[in-house]
């Protein structure tokens, strides 16, 4: 199995198009500790010819053009993704597939509450039914993107997407909003949890074990967005686990038998985006690996 990650930002990239904060500051002048993050996205493949997208970002065109093994080889129209795996509606995980609209054969795997959210807007039929197979998966039920790739998606701790939110919002509940993957191919099982609101006991169990598991990063502490002034919401009510502090991604996994630990869908305010800072240096001491565009895993 070959990992390409594609995106290791969370919603807005990094820097984010509107953002000042602290570690967009240092992105948008260029410090080369603070690289460019385009938004969450894994490209997976077992024989490195076809490949399947997990989550479709906005940035999905750029993210293509930087990857050579993305792009179209032979004749005519060609393309060497031949499936999308949703875990969630969030805009940062569905809006690439209206850049994907220009007729090649896909199939678009997601639950079913997560192709009602997409369904719900008329836009999404830019993909046009004659070319996208809609695939309905279910918790726990095995099903194959690719030859010779096996996936089970497993019910997260979540919320539903940001602009189905209404009334009281529940954040961490386990619903077919959001899944986590578990992936394998041969021997190899990665498991990837791009937005996870509680590690507990499941979540733990899910994890062990793995050659490689990819984390929810999004941010360091639960309350960064208010600290560095530029949102009013904790990580938890955002559906995402912090890594530090009590309950957090870094404690709750320390005793874990897995092979690669990487956090990937981070937010451009978590300071481990900075190579060198004390919070960069705390994860990595703890055995983590903070993602970047372009890093390959072969778990
Ligand atoms: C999230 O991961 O919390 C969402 O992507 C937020 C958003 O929709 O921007
Ligand atoms: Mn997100
Ligand atoms: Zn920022």
């Amino acid at each position: 199995m070959r990992v390409i990650v594609l995106g290791s930002a969370a919603g807005g990239g990094s820097p984010q198009w509107n953002c000042r904060c602290p570690v967009c500051s240092l992105a948008w002048a260029g410090d080369p500790r603070v690289p460019r993050r385009t938004q969450s996205s894994l490209a997976v493949s077992v024989d490195g010819r076809t490949w399947a997208i997990l989550n479709c970002s906005p940035d999905i065109r750029e993210q293509i053009g930087a990857t050579q093994a993305l792009w179209p080889t032979g004749e005519a129209r060609h393309t060497p993704i031949g499936s999308v795996v949703l875990t969630n509606a969030d805009v940062d995980h569905v809006a690439g597939l209206l850049s994907l609209r220009e007729r090649s054969g896909l199939t678009l795997w997601a639950t079913a509450t997560t192709a009602r959210y997409l369904r719900q807007n008329p836009i999404f039929s830019v993909l046009a039914d004659d070319v996208v197979e809609w695939r309905t998966i279910e918790p726990e039920a095995a099903f194959a993107p690719l030859e010779a790739l096996s996936v089970v998606p497993f019910l997260a701790p979540g919320k539903v997407p940001l602009y189905a939110e209404a009334g009281e919002v529940e954040t961490d509940r386990r619903t077919e909003a959001t899944v986590g993957l578990e992936v394998r191919a041969g021997d190899k099982r990665l498991v990837y949890l791009p937005g996870c609101a509680l590690v507990d006991e499941d979540v733990l169990e899910r994890a062990e074990g793995a050659d490689a598991l990819l984390f929810d990063g999004t941010v360091f502490t639960d309350d960064e967005m208010m600290s560095a002034g530029v949102g009013r919401k904790t990580g938890r009510r955002m559906g995402h686990v912090p890594i530090s502090g009590d309950g957090g991604s870094l404690e709750a996994f320390a005793g874990s038998g897995i092979g690669r630990r990487i956090y990937i869908h981070i937010n451009n305010t978590n300071p481990i985006l900075i190579e060198g800072s004390p919070e960069r240096l705390t994860v990595e001491a703890a055995g983590w690996v903070v993602a970047e565009d372009g890093m390959e895993i072969v778990p």
